[in-house]
């Protein structure tokens, strides 16, 4: 059977030289991004300042929308930010939390980052409820469901759990959610561009993610939907000059929100990371999330029935439609294998509890996940076998 997603391997120069299974924490760069930087430095080395009105101010708008397409988000609706950490601030700065209503629901297997910010967020009022994993897996969503009450405001959740990789029930948690009068966060750095996510169908309130992982967009720019008729009712108190709804006007004193996606932005933005940004949108638009999930399903699939083969500890679930993209595996010596791995230009990582993470894309081909599986081997034979840890 031939793969038609592998036409687009020859945008990504790094897979001429390496075995690169690490779309979870950098997807490749699409050689588009070269001329589309180049283009960033024509535009400002020949019309300067004009640049901003000219192409620049519009350019958030622009890769907003090209992000929000992905998740079948309206025109509009996705503001871009730094990263994923600052729009779970911008989010909590829209709400107050000294009522009744300030508990916020989430759960361990939360990104770290995101969970460091809700935590310092107890300062502010917040009652945060830290709903907790048995099996570093998952969170059973029966469990998340009875934590949101009537008191909660916000469940900052991720889509899929970047430790294992686990696909929540996000229809189950907002339905909670919005039963009681709480409202979603929904993390989608870990599905967007490999899971398919349909934010009104879903219907969060909130999705925030990034570019870099499976969307080959480089770092430092990040997305934040908002529901739009919620947004307009939304003031965020992390604000600034893009948000306002004449900036030109240098208008003193408080703020005018601006209508979306505007009005959830602050300062001067990442042009150069926008152009970055560009390339791997198209492509993956191109190559279209549904093609890239069921391709993607068959390389995890294939990586747990090596591992079994082996013997080696799968940390994913086993469940094709409970796993998102990414399989980590603890065989003997894990650490020392992936060290070895990287030298040997099979490009994936690891974590403690998890084992090495192997996180094939729309890029690679099975040949190659057979390949990485097969320097594992190599590798395990050169190497006294560990007591047990
Ligand atoms: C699910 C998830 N959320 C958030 C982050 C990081 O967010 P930030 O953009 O703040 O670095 C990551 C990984 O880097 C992640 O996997």
């Amino acid at each position: 059977m031939t793969d038609d997603l592998l036409r687009f391997r020859a945008e990504f120069p790094i897979l001429q030289r390496t075995v690169y299974m690490i779309s979870n924490s950098l997807g490749a760069m699409p050689r588009g991004v070269a001329d589309s930087l180049l283009s960033y430095c024509d535009t400002w080395a020949t019309r300067g300042v004009r640049a901003w009105e000219e192409k620049w101010w519009e350019m958030s708008r622009e890769v907003g929308d090209a992000i929000g397409v992905l998740m079948n988000a309206p025109s509009g609706s996705v503001s871009l930010q730094l990263n994923v950490t600052l729009c779970q601030a911008v989010v909590a700065s829209c709400f107050d939390f000294s009522g009744r209503r300030n508990k916020v629901v989430y759960s361990d297997m939360n990104f770290p980052s995101v969970m460091y910010f809700w935590e310092a967020q107890r300062e502010r009022g917040a009652r945060v409820h830290m709903v907790k994993t048995d099996d570093g897996i998952h969170v059973p969503t029966e469990r998340l469901l009875e934590a949101i009450d009537e008191d909660t405001l916000l469940v900052p959740i991720s889509h899929v759990v970047f430790r294992s990789s686990f696909i929540k029930d996000v229809k189950a948690i907002v339905e909670k959610a919005h039963r009681v009068g709480a409202l979603v966060v929904l993390d989608t750095f870990q599905s967007l561009g490999n899971v398919p996510v349909d934010v009104q169908a879903f219907n969060v309130d909130f999705a925030t993610g990034g570019v870099l992982k499976w969307l080959c967009g480089g770092s430092g720019t990040s997305y934040l939907y908002v529901r739009p008729d919620l947004a307009r009712k939304l003031e965020p108190k992390i604000t600034g000059w893009f948000a306002h709804e004449h900036p030109f006007d240098f208008a003193v004193g408080p703020t005018r929100y601006s209508e979306p996606p505007y009005r959830f932005m602050q300062g001067t933005t990442n042009i150069p990371g926008y152009h970055a940004a560009l390339p791997g949108l198209k492509i993956i638009r191109e190559a279209g999330v549904d093609r890239i999930r069921e391709k993607s399903k068959k390389m995890t699939a294939r990586l747990i029935e090596l591992a079994d083969q082996r013997g080696w500890k799968v940390n994913a679930p086993r469940n094709p439609e409970q796993r998102g993209g990414t399989v980590a595996i603890d065989m003997p010596n894990a650490y020392e294998v992936c060290q070895e791995l990287l030298r040997r230009d099979v490009v994936v990582d690891f974590r403690p509890k998890a084992g090495v993470r192997f996180s094939p894309h729309f890029y690679n081909t099975m040949e190659e996940i057979d390949q990485a599986i097969k320097t594992v081997d190599e590798i395990l034979s050169t190497m006294p076998v560990p007591a047990e840890r």
